[in-house]
């Protein structure tokens, strides 16, 4: 029985039923986490043009949109907030009347437990320079001092009711340090996201329009190298032992490697971030007519199903946890 014609591999595959039956991954609209945008100042949603069907939301049409993934089953919201105005340290970034934890403020009322509150933890959208960190005074991103940012940013989010922060500045000892800040205020359940394994990638180009980024030169003295695979697992060992609940690989399709790999090394949930490059890139060549939308769509989250992660951060999430329960 070592091949054909004892082995016919078509045997599994002859009819809808059968596939059906044999298919190995799956996906469930709770594993799937709907990014928001939400601005300061807008009084109605303002589409983003490298992200067609994408919105920067105003404070007023942000509850729809949650109320929509909740109704859809999807499994949370990742809030990014866009504020008005930016310096040197981020300081909107955990002023609680700033854009973001506003924001986190109205959407945990309207989601309830219905789904989990996820909020953005990084200075990007907060500073002027647009880095991810506060600079030092040779003009390098600097550790340390950031992580005293990151500490009042985690408090002001889980004081505003986020269930879970998304730790995506690439900083060392991020981790550890929110967590031992929120533990000491007594934020005990507020879960932590490592963006463990975060490349410094082309595919984030969208979002730079999405979040109005005002970074030049790059992120590549935190980022990791696209070429590192070894380095991406190191990292996820490292925030899992810093005390992550669940750790990252982002982007999706390009690391899927990188993803099967984490999977395989540690212990606790593994997400992926299909990235905005990675949804525009499908949207783009859907609309020249190149390739069927939905297909490809539905075939991308599989994909980075089966690469092993558990649930998957992506702007269809609402559409494609609708089409899972039709
Ligand atoms: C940083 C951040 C970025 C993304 C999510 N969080 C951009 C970056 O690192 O440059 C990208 C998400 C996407 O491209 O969809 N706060």
């Amino acid at each position: 029985m070592s091949g054909f014609p004892d082995v016919r591999m078509r045997r599994l595959r002859q009819s809808p039923a059968v596939r059906g039956m044999v298919r190995e991954t799956t996906i469930l609209p709770q594993q799937l986490v709907l990014p928001l945008f939400v601005r300061e100042g807008l009084t109605e949603p303002l589409p983003i043009s490298s992200m067609p069907g994408v919105v920067q939301h105003s404070l007023d049409s942000l509850p729809s949109a949650v109320a929509e993934a909740a109704e859809a089953g999807v499994g949370g919201v990742m809030l990014f907030g866009v504020p008005a105005v930016r310096d040197a340290t981020g300081s909107g970034a955990d002023d609680p009347a700033g854009i973001l934890n506003i924001a986190t403020s109205v959407v945990a009322a309207e989601a309830g437990d219905a789904l989990v509150v996820q909020t953005d933890l990084c200075l990007d959208e907060f500073t002027d320079h647009g880095h991810c960190g506060v600079l030092g005074a040779d003009g390098s991103v600097d550790n340390d001092a950031t992580l005293e940012r990151y500490v009042s940013m985690a408090l002001a989010q889980a004081r505003a009711g986020s269930h879970l922060l998304g730790l995506s500045g690439m900083m060392d000892g991020q981790v550890a340090a929110v967590r031992a800040a929120l533990d000491a205020e007594g934020f005990t359940q507020t879960l932590l996201l490592a963006y463990a394994a975060k490349y410094a990638s082309a595919f984030y180009g969208p979002f730079r329009e999405a979040v109005d980024s005002q970074l030049t030169g790059d992120r590549r003295t935190y980022q990791l190298d696209p070429g590192n695979r070894r380095e991406g697992i190191r990292e996820a060992v490292v925030d899992e032992a810093e005390g992550a609940d669940i750790v990252m690989v982002k982007p999706a399709m390009a690391f899927l490697d990188v993803l099967r790999e984490v999977r395989d090394t540690v212990s606790v949930p593994v997400w992926a971030y299909q990235v905005s490059g990675e949804y525009a890139m499908v949207e783009a060549a859907a609309a020249n007519g190149w390739i069927d939308r939905r297909a490809a769509v539905q075939e991308s989250l599989l994909s980075i199903r089966r690469a092993g992660a558990d649930a998957v951060l992506t702007y269809w999430a609402t559409e494609a946890a609708r089409w899972l329960r039709d």
